[in-house]
Order: C-alpha cells, then sequence, then structure tokens
C-alpha cells in the first residue's frame, strides 16, 4: 500500500487555487495507484507552531520535555511513511507562507532526516517523491519568487530530489488567465500520474525555463483538446514550422493558426498527451523528444496523423517573450 502526504498551506479553506489542484492530484492519484492511503495536513485549520528555544533545546536533548518535540516526531513518522509528498502552497509576499517553513522547521532533524558526516550533510529521506504546487497573484519572472527554490533546496536537503513543480500563475488577473492556468495545470498533473519515465534535462535550464517549457507542453495539450487554434498559436514563434505528416511543411503563425483552425473544424480531440524523454538545450533553442498519446471524439486514425502513439519532436526558441514553441514535429509511422 502506498501514502500520499498531502500538506495544503493556503489560508483559504475555500476559493484556494492550490487546493482545488492538490484535490485533483489526490484523486488522479488515488485512481492510478488502489488501495492506497493519503495523510493530509491542513496547515490552515491545524497550525503548526513557529519553532520554540525549548523545542530546539528538546530535539538536542532527549530528557529536555517538550510537547513540541512529540508533534516534530509525529510530523516525522508520517513524512517517512510517504511514498509521495505533496505540497499546495502559494507565494505569500515573495516567498512560501510562514506556517509551511514552520513545518519545515519541525521535520528538518540532524540524525533523523539529514546527518552530518565528516562535514558532509546529507539527506537521510531517499527514495521518495515530491510534487509541489503553487499559485501565484501575478505572472512570474525568474527573479520574484523566493518560492520555489527554497522548496527544492530543502526537501534536496533532506534526501527528496524527484521534485515536479505545477506554477500556477495569474491567480489575481482576469477570470480567462486564471481558468487556462487551472486547466494548463490540470493537464500537467494527469501527465505527471500518468508517465511512466522522468524526462532528462541536458544543458543549462533554469527553474523558470523548465516550467516555461513544461508550461507550453501542457498549454499545447490543453489547447488542442479545447479545439482553441488561437491560444495554440499564442504558444508558437513567430516563424513556427509545423511539420504534418504528408503535408507542405507550415511555416509563420499565420499559417499555423489557419492550419489549426481547418483542422479543430472537423477533428475534435478527447485527450492528448505527451510524455517527453529528453530535452536538451543549445544557447537559445531546446530540443525535445517524446512520445504522445492522443484519443479522437470523432475521428480515427487518418495517415497517421491521429494515430494513438506516435514519437514526436520539438524545437523550442527562448525568444524575448519567453520560450515558446519554434518547430513541432511527429512521426505517423510510430
Ligand atoms: C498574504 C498574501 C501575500 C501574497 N503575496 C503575493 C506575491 O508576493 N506575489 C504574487 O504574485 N501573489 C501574491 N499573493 C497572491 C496569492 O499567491 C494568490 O492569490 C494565490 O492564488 C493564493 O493561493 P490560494 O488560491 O491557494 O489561496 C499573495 C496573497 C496573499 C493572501
Amino acid at each position: 500500500m502506498k501514502t500520499l502526504l498531502r500538506i495544503d498551506a493556503s489560508t483559504r479553506i475555500k476559493g484556494s487555487n492550490t487546493r482545488v489542484l492538490t484535490d485533483y492530484f489526490q484523486t488522479k492519484w488515488l485512481s492510478h495507484n488502489p488501495e492506497s492511503q493519503v495523510i493530509h495536513r491542513c496547515l490552515a485549520s491545524n497550525p503548526i507552531p513557529h519553532i520554540a528555544n525549548e523545542t530546539i533545546k528538546a530535539f538536542h536533548h532527549a530528557n529536555e520535555p517538550s510537547s513540541d518535540k512529540m508533534l516534530s516526531d509525529t510530523l516525522i513518522d508520517e513524512l517517512k511513511s510517504a511514498d509521495h509528498l505533496l505540497i499546495g502552497s502559494p507565494l505569500y509576499n515573495l516567498t512560501l507562507p510562514s506556517t509551511l517553513k514552520a513545518y519545515f522547521d519541525h521535520v528538518v532533524r540532524a540524525g533523523l532526516t539529514f546527518e552530518v558526516r565528516q562535514g558532509n550533510y546529507r539527506g537521510l529521506l531517499n527514495g521518495k517523491a515530491a510534487t509541489l504546487i503553487t499559485a501565484r497573484g501575478s505572472q512570474s519572472s525568474p527573479t520574484d519568487d523566493f518560492q520555489t527554490t527554497y522548496l527544492r533546496k530543502i526537501l534536496t536537503f533532506i534526501g527528496i530530489d524527484s521534485i515536479d513543480v505545477v506554477a500556477l500563475e495569474g491567480m489575481a488577473l482576469d477570470q480567462k488567465t486564471k481558468e487556462k492556468a487551472l486547466s494548463c495545470a490540470k493537464q500537467q498533473i494527469d501527465w505527471l500520474i500518468n508517465r511512466t519515465v522522468s524526462p532528462v534535462w541536458q544543458g543549462e535550464f533554469s527553474e523558470y525555463d523548465k516550467q516555461q517549457i513544461n508550461f507550453l507542453r501542457a498549454g499545447q495539450a490543453d489547447a488542442i483538446v479545447n479545439g482553441d487554434a488561437q491560444a495554440y498559436a499564442e504558444l508558437c514563434a513567430d516563424n513556427i514550422q509545423l511539420l504534418i505528416p504528408s503535408q507542405d511543411v507550415i511555416t509563420g503563425r499565420n499559417a499555423l493558426l489557419e492550419a489549426e483552425q481547418a483542422l479543430f473544424s472537423s477533428a475534435k480531440f478527447a485527450s492528448f498527451q505527451k510524455f517527453p524523454l529528453y530535452i536538451e538545450r543549445s544557447g537559445n533553442l531546446a530540443v525535445e523528444v517524446g512520445r504522445q498519446e492522443v484519443t479522437m471524439k470523432n475521428r480515427h486514425d487518418t495517415g497517421g496523423v491521429f494515430s494513438t502513439g506516435q514519437k514526436y519532436t520539438h524545437v523550442f526558441r527562448l525568444t524575448p517573450q519567453g520560450w515558446r514553441f519554434a518547430m513541432l514535429m511527429s512521426n505517423p509511422n510510430e
């Protein structure tokens, strides 16, 4: 039996965007891992106290009495029992909620979750995976998010280094932006749960680069399932090249828009999922290869375009507006 440890840090019980996604992740995870259990820590309804000097002394001296040390022991037992850690955490004033920081102050403990050997630190919670679901009101720039870097670092410090981030942005902007971000994030979660292999990122990718490329992939799937050619075109660079089997190369965003409008007027997609295997960066370009799975609502495979499983290659370009698709190609013979 597997265990999912879910931690919600939003102060909001209702109307919380991160909780919409931690709920979604939990449901999908349980259907993917039947007969598993979920331990739920809601830091809003059951806050962890800030770490006190008595608690720290009790961590180091077995005879010091401390109810917080008992809480810390319980939290560490929960963490040790978990196969997968799910954290829903909004950005509060450029960083993580203090309730979540208080949680980490209770579970990062020498000898229990990390150790120091000959001056080297080593995490003790190996073999676990984590998914971070973050949300923010504005749209991000690489320099004003002190949360994701911290969460990655502290989890790695205690030995959890298989970490995926699902980032919701623009939650305080208009309704359309918010709905689009939630929908893309759900696509990303579907992919995370169903994938069998983690992609290899080769070359220099910042956290922000990875988020943007993951967002493009999820945004493309979302646009295709919604039949939204405009949303699809917005993910592409001006001189996008689209290689559709048995057709001439389609060059440029306008041409792509027309081609996708024509496609979506007849073809309806029930699902569209990508499983990237390898992403390599060279300067302002990144090449991704992977496998995609497509199910149609109203058509069966015609000439490979709509075949259920095929390999694909993407080229992404870093433009002044951020990463965009520069070339899209799939192989109909797979
Ligand atoms: C106290 C507080 C501080 C916030 N600080 C930021 C911030 O620094 N940057 C930002 O983009 N959004 C900020 N926001 C917006 C939240 O990140 C956003 O509303 C998010 O959706 C909240 O998560 P939730 O929907 O799960 O509650 C802040 C919100 C609150 C309540």
